[in-house]
């Protein structure tokens, strides 16, 4: 069959955790505030010498092996990731090597939070154009690197880890039957980290700025982030000729609760139908939803024959769903 196919999925997270307790002592601020605020408990983040790529390697090896296949029959690597090891080289040529690969298609995807969706829209072109291909998608985010711990109406926010996808053309697993893209240049100036981009001028020896991390505001994102992820759920159940009702599981990107419950809300699907692992990990960006995905699979909140929904919103602004058949 012509089938598009998840055939495994794995996840990694740093062992270091952040505490909302932790954050006491960091910032003026309060498990109470960060809890009904976001929902957010606690968050995995990296330890000294522990980079994106090694998140990003522990999740690619947990789907091959979920996939019962050899790192060595991967054609294809794409990351979708706003926090590689460097800016030259690539993470995805980065990950490629630390799994002993070479001559495969790697390559990075900046799409923010969205990055993971926007790599399966990928591997779908991918699959289109080599039916015989081996595709990667990983989603992977070392967002404290880029957090400015001194400002705490972000720095509660975020985490670190990776979760990582295998597809194929046939085979067993669940189907990835359509992806919904889409962007909005706009509204860029509401979420930036610009530091460390060409149009941000600096020399030797300047300092690091609070441009260097994420600038966000936050009441503004929460509204479009509600908005948009509703809508693009919408419009690709009427492109499959589906509805709200058809939908056993919402996974939405992992923002904050509040986030989460509202897009639930809006979707009309019923609490307990919605995952949510926000509470352990933060916001893990482009990690979020493969993280979410993987743990959602290997638990069994995912059924045969449910129809599954993933959906994300990030900086840029990037959006996205995607519909699997489990
Ligand atoms: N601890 C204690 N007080 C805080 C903290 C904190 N960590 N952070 C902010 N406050 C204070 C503010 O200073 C403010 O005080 P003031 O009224 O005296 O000025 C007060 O709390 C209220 O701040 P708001 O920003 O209005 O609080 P809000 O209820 O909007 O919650 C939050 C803030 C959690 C950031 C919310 O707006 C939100 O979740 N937005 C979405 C942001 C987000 O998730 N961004 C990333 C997602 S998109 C993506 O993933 C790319």
């Amino acid at each position: 069959s012509n089938d598009i196919v998840i055939r495994g999925l794995g996840r990694h997270v740093p062992e270091k955790i952040l505490t909302n307790a932790d954050f006491e002592a960091i910032v003026d601020t309060s498990d109470e505030w960060i809890t009904t605020r976001t929902g957010i408990k606690e968050r995995h983040v990296v330890s000294e010498g522990e980079y994106n790529s090694d998140l990003a390697v522990g999740a690619a090896r947990m789907a091959l092996k979920n996939a019962g296949m050899e790192a060595e029959e991967l054609t294809h690597i794409i990351m979708g990731t706003i926090t590689a090891d460097h800016v030259v080289p690539s993470g995805a040529c980065v990950v490629q090597e630390k799994l002993g690969l070479k001559h495969r298609v790697a390559y990075d995807i900046s799409a923010a939070c969205s990055g993971f969706i926007f790599g399966l829209e990928n591997a779908r072109a991918i699959l289109a154009l080599h039916p015989e291909a081996k595709v990667l998608v990983i989603g992977v985010e070392v967002l404290t690197h880029r957090t400015n711990f001194e400002d705490r109406s972000t720095c509660v926010l975020f985490g670190d880890g990776a979760g990582a996808a295998i597809l194929t053309q046939g085979g067993e697993g669940p189907k990835l039957l359509d992806v919904k893209l889409s962007t909005d240049g706009s509204l860029a100036n509401l979420l930036t980290v610009s530091g460390g981009g060409s149009a941000a001028t600096y020399k030797l020896g300047d300092t690091v700025g609070p441009e260097y991390f994420i600038q966000m505001q936050g009441r503004e994102i929460f509204k479009h982030a509600v908005r948009s992820m509703t809508g693009i759920c919408n419009q690709i159940l009427e492109d499959n000729n589906l509805t709200n009702k058809d939908v056993d599981v919402l996974i939405p990107h992992q923002a904050n609760w509040r986030i989460i419950d509202a897009v639930g809300r809006k979707f009309e699907i019923p609490a307990e139908q919605v995952y949510s692992n926000v509470q352990r990990f933060g916001n893990t960006s482009a990690a979020s939803v493969p993280l979410a995905l993987s743990e959602a699979d290997e638990t069994g909140f995912l059924k045969e024959g449910n129809l599954v929904m993933l959906t994300a919103f990030g900086g840029g602004f990037t959006w996205a769903s995607a519909l699997l058949q489990y």
